[in-house]
């Protein structure tokens, strides 16, 4: 291995003021003062690195991500493109000599859908030799899943087996992502720029975690609270919330098929409770998630996470308050005994069990996550309400180890919206209504799940596309939980909606859902998918979307009179042509 030199200084003639030459030194001087950059002996340092940046996202955050990147890394003076890897294969990579990935993870593990068929490409025996190929991965991920960045780990260790070189180790990050993912891209290209002679770079900034100008995710819009009511009706065993918020004044612009983040406040009387269990008064200075001092009690409220736990909270504390029972349980040969632990349970009942009452607040504090803003699927479409944003909210409430819980930004919005609420939006472009206006669109979404398709119907509606609308949705019972039933009705009477099928479970002695009406619609929706429908899922992942997902192959196995290696074929054509897109939690 050999260590970079620090690259050349900008020169006095470069196309820059002094104050921008002089930021651009400091810059490249830190990233390579940072001394644990090394490249391999043959690494080639004359020629200009060509960067492809592949990236997996289900919810559209790695693509962001990358764009941001490519942005930054051109104006470096690198030549690179940022590419979505549904449209990519494992042969194209024979053309790269530098790959960046950056992908999330779904499901139980599973890549995002862009990325599977890239993942089973790469991860088969016809997979291609990669010696000559340079490459880092970014994992996105939480650590409140078992399988934490699970595939960017597969990515990035099945490079290395075909023999890519892997120039910087990878990252992966937890919800709390930005700072992790700027670091690494800073040290990415501080490998690169050791085996390359940059071109002048045309515009230099200083690399700050990147957003559009204006309202985004650290500077949230306050949204003033426009109406907030339940959309179930008496019987029901659901809360199911449709709120609206004005964005008059805030310039945000969101599309169909976007998610609207919102930040919550914990509940009071938890945060209370935890001040009670652990001893301290609220008054005591902490640390909030900016930096800055604040009163314990309002970082509580606002700043950190204090709901539920996950293995790297009991790892953190365990090492705080050194139990041994807690050190047990964390050993890999309990990992069952781990999981049955977490589940239900949150940061009042570990502090409850094990009391650290002669701890400093910021110590305790310093165990905690940043509070991290919920998505939402934005459920109406500027067109049609100009400077609005609606959503469609199932409150989280239940019971565990004998304390009711409340999800923490559901209940937020159902019962606590005191000041305006910080909102930013979430751009999806791996959930769109097609380009082309007559293409029809087959939208299954029950639930909350019926949330873009208000979105994509009142969108299409407005403007006027040509294209057929065919929505299932299903939920418990039609009587109290037929969300929006009015709205949808009478878009079927006016003729915006040309077809509804509808699935509640609990209305007959045997459960029906939403796959078992495309099941009854078979050849109907086949014949739509041949005639070039898109089609959409949105809500559940844990179940709806798999067992939607298997009737669906099954149908296009039964339907095109296929075997079931073609109908995944077909599914997996239908993923690359984004005729097939979930937006699934
Ligand atoms: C892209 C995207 C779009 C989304 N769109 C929508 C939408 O349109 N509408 C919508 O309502 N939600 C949507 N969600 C989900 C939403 O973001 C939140 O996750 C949801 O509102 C719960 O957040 P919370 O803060 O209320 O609950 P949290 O405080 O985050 O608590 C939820 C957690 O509580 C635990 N939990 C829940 N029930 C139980 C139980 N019975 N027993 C034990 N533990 C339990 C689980 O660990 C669960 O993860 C979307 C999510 C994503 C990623
Ligand atoms: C339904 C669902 C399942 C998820 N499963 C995992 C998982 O198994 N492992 C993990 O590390 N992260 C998991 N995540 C977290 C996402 O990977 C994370 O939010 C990521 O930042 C999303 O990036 P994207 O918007 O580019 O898809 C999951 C998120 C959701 C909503």
């Amino acid at each position: 291995m050999t260590t970079i030199a620090p690259p050349p200084f900008i020169p006095e003639n470069a196309p820059f003021s002094s104050a921008q030459r002089a930021w651009l030194n400091g810059f490249l001087a830190g990233l390579f003062s940072q001394g644990g950059v090394a490249l391999p002996p043959n690494s080639t340092p004359a020629a200009t690195v060509n960067l492809t940046v592949l990236y997996g996202t289900q919810t559209g955050t790695a693509a962001s991500l990358s764009r941001g990147f490519v942005k930054d890394a051109k104006k470096l003076g690198f030549a690179a493109k940022a590419m979505d890897m549904a449209e990519f294969s494992a042969d194209q990579l024979k053309d790269v000599t530098h790959l960046l990935i950056i992908t999330s993870t779904y499901g139980d593990g599973e890549p995002p859908d862009n990325a599977k068929a890239l993942h089973a490409e790469l991860l088969s025996d016809a997979a291609p030799s990669l010696a000559h190929l340079e490459y880092a991965v970014l994992g996105l991920g939480d650590t409140n899943y078992e399988k934490f960045c699970a595939c960017a780990i597969e990515f990035d260790e099945r490079l290395l087996k075909l023999g890519a070189r892997r120039i910087y180790e990878r990252v992966d990050c937890d919800l709390d992502y930005e700072a992790a993912a700027q670091s690494w891209f800073e040290g990415v290209c501080a490998v690169l720029k050791g085996s390359q002679t940059l071109p002048q770079p045309v515009e230099i900034e200083p690399p700050t975690i990147r957003e559009s100008p204006g309202y985004g995710r650290s500077h949230p819009f306050s949204a003033p609270l426009l109406e907030n009511k339940v959309l179930n009706f008496p019987g029901s065993a659901k809360e199911t919330r449709h709120l609206a918020f004005s964005l008059a004044g805030s310039d945000l612009r969101y599309e169909p098929g976007d998610a609207l983040a919102v930040y919550a406040t914990n509940c009071p009387e938890l945060v209370d409770d935890l001040l009670r269990v652990t001893g301290f008064d609220g008054e005591e200075a902490v640390i909030g998630s900016n930096g800055k001092e604040k009163p314990l009690r309002l970082a509580l409220l606002r700043d950190y996470d204090i709901g539920n736990l996950n293995r790297g909270a009991l790892e953190k504390f365990s090492k705080f308050c050194r139990t041994p029972e807690l050190e047990r349980l964390l050993a890999p040969q309990h990992s069952a005994e781990l999981t049955t632990y977490l589940h239900g349970r949150q940061w009042i009942d570990l502090v409850t069990q094990y009391p650290i009452l002669d701890s400093r607040p910021a110590d305790f504090v310093a165990l905690l996550r940043k509070m991290q803003p919920r998505l939402y699927s934005i459920a109406s479409s500027l067109t049609a309400h100009p400077n609005e944003v609606h959503l469609c909210v199932g409150i989280v409430r239940y019971e565990t180890h004998g304390r009711r819980r409340k999800g923490v930004c559901s209940t937020y919005l159902a019962e606590r919206i005191e000041t305006d609420v910080p909102v930013f939006v979430h751009s999806n472009a791996s959930f769109r209504l097609p380009v082309d206006a007559s293409r029809d669109v087959i939208m299954i979404g029950p639930g909350t799940g019926i949330a873009p398709f208000r979105s994509f119907l009142q969108e299409r509606t407005c403007s006027g596309d040509t294209g057929r609308n065919w929505l299932f949705f299903g939920d418990q019972r039609s009587a109290s939980d037929f969300l929006y039933r009015e709205e949808i009705e009478s878009l079927q009477k006016n003729g915006s909606l040309h077809r509804l099928d509808l699935a509640f479970s609990r209305d007959q002695p045997e459960k029906i859902y939403v796959q078992h009406r495309m099941r009854e619609q078979a050849r109907e929706l086949w014949r739509w998918l041949e005639g070039g429908a898109h089609l959409y899922v949105c809500g559940d992942a844990s179940r709806m979307a798999k067992d939607v997902d298997a009737e669906l192959q099954r149908i296009i196995q039964k339907e095109g009179a296929m075997t079931s290696e073609a109908a995944a074929d077909y599914v997996v054509q239908l993923k690359t042509l984004k005729r097939y897109q979930r937006d699934i939690y």
